[in-house]
């Protein structure tokens, strides 16, 4: 068994920072009024948390790359027969890239919807593009709630499933998201990092973009 760092310190930021603000998202929704105010400024740093990770997805190191760990049926299959050993892919696995994907298809969904719904209570903190939304808005602000819920099973499953790895199948998961390092057996593919410049640029240039959202 070898360590190998596996996650870069972007992708591990990226991910900490999202699990903080999505519980913000779902308690400042719950308490509702001045809260919302903040609830409308989080939802600015989520889009530029996963307009980063889309884009670190193509740009960023190896086993942050969606082509890496993106993989056909006939590699989910091999993997779910338990023949695709971790050492060949040391990222995510390929059935748990599908819930990735997911996950961050249904965050970008709640974003963007929120980004056009009305506050129905005071309407005071709309979304920074209700308006343009007109006739439409409280239909788009239903959806925003629905998809609350699809994002709380989502983030259950998600979580359940770390812990059932960590408790059935003696594998712990969460601490390479913490510390970035897995102990694996060799052979090990060479895995290419991104530089933290890049990452830090890129990001910068995602929040520039998420709060030009707030200008429109
Ligand atoms: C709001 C809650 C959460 C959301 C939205 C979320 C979302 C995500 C996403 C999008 C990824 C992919 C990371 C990437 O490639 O950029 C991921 C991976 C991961 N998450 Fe979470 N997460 C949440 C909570 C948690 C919690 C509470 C834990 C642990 C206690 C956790 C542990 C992990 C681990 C270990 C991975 C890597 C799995 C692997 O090795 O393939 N997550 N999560």
């Amino acid at each position: 068994m070898k360590k190998i760092k596996v996650w870069d310190l972007p992708t591990r930021l990226f991910h900490w920072s999202l699990v903080a603000s999505v519980i913000f998202m779902f308690i400042s929704a719950k308490q509702g009024g001045i809260w919302l105010q903040w609830h409308l400024r989080c939802g600015l740093f989520l889009l530029s948390l996963i307009l980063f990770r889309i884009v670190w997805g193509f740009i960023g190191s190896d086993t942050a790359k969606f082509t890496q760990f993106v993989r056909g049926p006939k590699h989910i299959l091999r993997y779910i027969k338990g023949k695709l050993p971790e050492n060949e892919q040391p990222g995510h696995n390929p059935l748990g890239a599908l819930m990735v994907l997911a996950l961050l298809l249904i965050l970008l969904l709640q974003i963007v919807t929120g980004l056009f719904s009305p506050d129905e209570n005071s309407y005071v903190y709309s979304g920074y593009l209700s308006k343009i939304a007109g006739s439409n808005a409280s239909k788009i602000r239903n959806i925003h709630l629905v998809i609350a819920n699809v994002l709380m099973l989502l983030v259950a499953i998600h979580f359940a499933t770390i812990v059932f790895y960590r408790i059935f199948k003696r594998h712990n998961l969460i601490t390479p998201m913490i510390t970035g390092n897995k102990k694996l057996q060799e052979p090990v593919p060479a895995l290419k990092f991104a530089s933290i410049v890049k990452a830090i640029v890129l990001f910068a240039i995602c929040a520039g973009l998420a709060y030009g959202v707030t200008l429109i």
